[in-house]
């Protein structure tokens, strides 16, 4: 009796699968439009040796065979590569809702991190949500302005650190520094807190399930393009995920907690509003969105934006360095006779306020984006539905990446595409805000970045204070020849070989 029970079920799935194939190859070789082009892959893995360590260039590499869209297979999972601006405008123009949602991978699924997240959330009413808080209430110029006399702080205490380091060592890891900042601060915003005090063991304990977060996520996972592995969990990737999400959302239910109880001891409380309070406000309509933010979804929420926030400004920091040590000239102008020293003064402390007026820093963060986008592929996303785009056809469920690094290097937009140049923003209007696709290291269309504004304050506030703080000098084990600029996959894609640089002067 099992025995025609689960032989009708096999019967079934192979009945259905053969029609869904065939239907499939119909469309794609058939009548209807094709597939977008692709290299041929190899039986179950597919295209996985095509990628490679460093995916984006890779992806880079295939079109001058494929063109500007490629169709790839990555184990089981249908891929699409847009890999100019051309096909990304075309893609945020005209398609920014058939790929509006995420592609998830197997470890945002520890203790169901997904369904509160809103990077990861599907398009819809919760993103909607949530997405509005971020950019209206929280990362919206007038907030961020709020939060300067923080940055201040952190800032200060990040060169007070690097002049310690300078007394001990010669060179020194400048992303780490920047890391541990921006750590801090994101923990002042979020919580009003210091997070990486040594007297803080609930901040330390904080600190390293993050790292840990990040480690585990950034690995390549099995069960990611073989989604039948993934009870099998064949690198632990999802127990370990598992163990520090749950340390990191127990830690972040204990400042939460605290917070609403403090809330409920001091009915006239005279702090500044941090985005724990935003979130503890919130009052939605009750219709298609929550009346109040439930415990897990402000946990949530607190650990997305320490994802979010703190690998990609330090790695944006350290290439941001790097290309000026290559580049003493960049350097020399950003620095000195040029800019800095005429709008700050030399002995003064570089404010926010100053940025406005430091259009050759503005143009080094802009051409450093453009030659090291943190998120080189985006975020990626998925078809929600069956498409028809540039004439190919996309299933349902295709995993989408869209290269900005490839679009910020593709010669026949941008002249000399590979050298660090920041004049080539000085007397132009391209922006990366989403409306020039040439150019999209925060991403385009609804998806766009949401933390924005509050990233280009931190980029030019950082790295404008350390070149105006200290002078550099690449550490005497690398020159400009041997200096390794390859990067590598994680959460971000960051240095391979780390930065170490020597602050030879403090102001
Ligand atoms: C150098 C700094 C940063 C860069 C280059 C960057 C870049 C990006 C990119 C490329 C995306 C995906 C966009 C897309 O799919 O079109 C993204 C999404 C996002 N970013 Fe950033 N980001 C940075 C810093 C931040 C910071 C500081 C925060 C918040 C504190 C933040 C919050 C987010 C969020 C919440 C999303 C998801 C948006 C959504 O799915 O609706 N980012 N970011």
């Amino acid at each position: 009796m099992e025995w025609s029970i689960v032989s009708s079920v096999l019967l079934a799935i192979v009945i259905t699968t053969t029609i869904s194939i065939l239907s499939r190859r119909r469309k794609s070789l058939g009548h209807g439009p094709k597939l977008p082009p692709g290299p041929p892959g190899w039986p179950i893995i597919g295209n996985l040796f095509d990628l490679g360590s460093m995916p984006h260039r890779s992806l880079a590499d295939l079109r001058p065979k494929y063109g500007e869209v490629v169709w790839l297979k990555l184990g089981a999972i249908n891929t699409m590569a847009v890999l100019s601006s051309r096909a990304a405008a075309e893609l945020f123009r005209h398609h920014d809702l058939s790929f509006a949602t995420r592609a998830l991978t197997e470890t945002s699924r520890a203790h169901d991190y997904h369904l509160s997240s809103v990077a990861l959330a599907p398009y819809g009413a919760y993103w909607r949500v949530m997405r509005r808080l971020m950019t209206t209430e929280m990362f919206v110029g007038r907030r961020v302005g709020e939060t300067a006399p923080l940055r201040r702080r952190c800032v200060d205490q990040m060169l007070t650190w690097i002049e310690e380091e300078k007394a001990e060592a010669a060179a020194v890891h400048v992303a780490r520094f920047v890391f541990l900042m921006t750590f801090n601060l994101l923990g002042n915003v979020m919580l009003s807190r210091d997070l990486v005090d040594p007297n803080s063991e609930d901040g330390s304990e904080f600190f390293r399930a993050m790292n840990g977060l990040m480690e585990w996520s950034g690995h390549v996972n099995l069960a990611d393009l073989f989604p039948w592995l993934s009870r099998v969990d064949p690198q632990g990737l999802m127990r370990k995920m598992e163990r520090d999400m749950g340390k990191a959302i127990e830690i972040g239910s204990k400042f939460v907690r605290e917070r609403m109880n403090e809330k409920k001891e001091e009915s006239t409380n005279e702090k500044t509003k941090d985005l724990l309070d935003v979130l503890l406000e919130f009052e939605g309509s009750g219709k298609d969105e929550p009346s109040k933010l439930s415990e897990r979804q402000m946990n949530i929420f607190i650990l997305e934006v320490f994802f979010a926030g703190t690998e990609t400004v330090s790695s944006s920091i350290e290439y941001a360095m790097t290309e000026l040590l290559l580049n003493p000239d960049a350097m020399a102008k950003a620095k000195a006779k040029a800019e800095l020293s005429q709008v700050v003064g030399s002995g003064l402390k570089l404010e926010e306020a100053d940025i406005d007026k430091l259009p050759y820093l503005q143009a080094v963060v802009k051409e450093s984006l453009r030659l090291h986008p943190p998120i080189p592929l985006l975020v990626p996303r998925k078809a929600t539905n069956d498409t028809v785009f540039m004439g190919y056809f996309v299933p349902k469920n295709t995993q989408v990446f869209v290269n900005a690094w490839a679009i910020g290097r593709d010669p026949e937009v941008w002249n000399d595409a590979s050298s660090f140049k920041p004049e080539r923003f000085l007397d132009s209007n391209l922006d990366y805000r989403g409306q020039n696709y040439e150019y999209i290291p925060f991403g385009a269309g609804r998806r766009i970045c949401a933390g924005l504004p509050l990233a280009q304050c931190l980029l030019h506030f950082v790295l404008g204070s350390l070149i105006h703080h200290f002078d550099w000098r690449l550490d005497e084990k690398v020159s400009r020849e041997t200096m390794d600029m390859r990067d590598r996959m994680g959460i971000v894609a960051r240095k391979l070989e780390p930065l170490f640089a020597v602050p030879t002067k403090g102001l």
